[in-house]
């Protein structure tokens, strides 16, 4: 599969199997963070992998109650070490560096055969205290990832002609 394949089949799944993701895969999708890009490349990142069945029984209460936490094989918990890097325009950067780190590991698992799925919608303190989480850590989001049970149909997306425009922003794309 190339990188256009796994760009357009990826799916966020929410069902999975019991099959267990293979540690070759595993490792491959952790290396698609490690070679990530980041800001001024201070892969200022954590990634904590979460397979014990009890540790993602507590993430589903800690992930507003969802429940195919707990199928999937392994939960990634995403997390920034730093924050301190500000961009000129005033945003922080350690969202953003595990954003495309979180989106290689997405399409890697993709290309293996794998679902994954984000997760934002967490309570950061009942994370912190589950995975022992310091403190001075964001946590930015968790991956769900497994064998797909259930792989759901592309949902929609808007036309490049409402959201792409050509040399300034008030000119459209044809
Ligand atoms: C920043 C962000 C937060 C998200 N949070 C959640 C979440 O908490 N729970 C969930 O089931 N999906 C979550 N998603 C997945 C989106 O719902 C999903 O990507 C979107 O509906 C498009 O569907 P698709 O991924 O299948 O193309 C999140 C995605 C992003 C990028």
């Amino acid at each position: 599969m190339n990188v256009s394949e796994a760009i357009s089949k990826r799916r966020s799944v929410r069902s999975y199997t019991s099959t267990p993701i293979e540690p070759e895969k595993l490792e491959l999708i952790l290396q698609a963070a490690r070679l990530s890009p980041s800001a001024r490349n201070q892969q200022i990142w954590k990634f904590v992998v979460v397979r014990k069945s009890d540790t993602k029984e507590n993430l589903v209460h800690a992930c507003d109650e969802h429940a195919f936490l707990a199928e999937a094989d392994t939960v990634v918990c995403c997390c920034a070490v730093k924050s301190d890097l500000v961009l000129p325009n005033g945003e922080a950067t350690h969202t953003m560096d595990l954003a495309v780190a979180a989106s290689f590991m997405m399409l890697q698992a993709t290309e293996l055969g794998l679902g994954s799925c984000w997760i934002g919608a967490f309570n950061e303190a009942k994370l912190k205290k589950l995975l022992r989480i310091p403190e001075e850590i964001k946590v930015v989001c968790l991956i769900s990832l497994g064998y797909p049970h259930f792989v759901p149909p592309a949902s929609d997306r808007k036309p490049l002609s409402e959201i792409v425009t050509i040399e300034n922003f008030a000119q459209p794309h044809q």
